[in-house]
């Protein structure tokens, strides 16, 4: 069975590469409102999106990021885990605000961004645009902050680049679902090894194959360079988190 929408789901894959053209004010209300469509959190509306439109922000944000190619983008949106807003309304209301500043509702703050921002992308690619999610944002979180204006409870999480796609990667094959999806319960026993070997494979021949960035590289490997890298990188975040009021216990 498909449909458009399956369709469409199944072929995303992360545009780096972009026409120089705009998206329209239009296009960016309509995904905003995309976004805000997202289910979210005990209808909590905990984040907040940050349009960024000033070239000199948007070269301040390529630093962070190192992503050089944002800048030629046709848009870029900052996602913003927010509790501020809700925190005004609790202080309007004279009451403790101590719930907000908790684990569980800094997750809630996640989740919404997260979802609204996939929403974003999938409703790009509706529109005939493309797009990257960026977690290189938390690279300098103290930058992101400065740079946006950001209030106490609030946080930047994602970037999205979009515009106009210049290229059409190949698609990167996923892991076999046997060994991601399971029944009633985690299975502990079953061993997937045959299916990771070959998946494992299958990626190095995408990674050979692929037009841009050609390498010999299996999914364990990716995994392990993942796993090997600097460990002080954004080794701060979790004290970032905590000097915006969030996650405090
Ligand atoms: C939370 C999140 C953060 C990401 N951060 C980055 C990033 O900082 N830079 C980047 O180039 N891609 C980033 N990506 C894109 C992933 O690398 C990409 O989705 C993954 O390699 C799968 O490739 P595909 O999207 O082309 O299928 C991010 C994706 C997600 C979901």
């Amino acid at each position: 069975m498909t449909n458009p929408i399956l369709e469409q789901l199944t072929q995303h894959r992360s545009i780096r590469e972009f026409e120089d053209r705009p998206l329209s004010p239009h296009q960016v209300t309509e995904l905003v409102n995309a976004a805000q469509h997202a289910s979210t959190s005990t209808f909590s509306q905990q984040y907040s999106i940050v349009s960024v439109t000033d070239p000199a922000k948007l070269h301040a944000i390529a630093d962070v990021t190192g992503h050089r190619w944002m800048v030629n983008g046709g848009h870029y949106f900052v996602m913003v885990a927010d509790q501020y807003r809700n925190l005004k309304i609790a202080k309007a209301h004279g009451i403790d605000p101590y719930m907000l500043h908790s684990t569980d509702k800094f997750l809630a703050s996640v989740f919404d961004t997260a979802i609204a921002t996939e929403n974003i992308m999938v409703a790009a690619e509706s529109m005939g645009l493309g797009g990257t999610i960026m977690g290189s944002v938390l690279n300098n979180p103290r930058k992101m902050i400065e740079l946006l204006n950001l209030p106490e409870m609030t946080f930047p999480l994602l970037g999205i680049a979009l515009g106009y796609p210049k290229d059409k990667p190949e698609l990167k094959p996923r892991l076999p679902k046997a060994s991601m999806h399971f029944e009633n319960q985690y299975d502990l026993d079953a061993n997937f090894d045959q299916e990771l070997t070959d998946y494992d494979q299958l990626i190095r021949e995408y990674y050979q194959s692929r037009s841009t960035n050609g390498r010999s590289e299996t999914f364990s490997h990716h995994i392990v360079s993942e796993l090997s890298g600097n460990r002080n990188l954004r080794s701060d975040l979790f004290a970032m988190i905590q000097a915006q009021g969030l996650m405090t216990h």
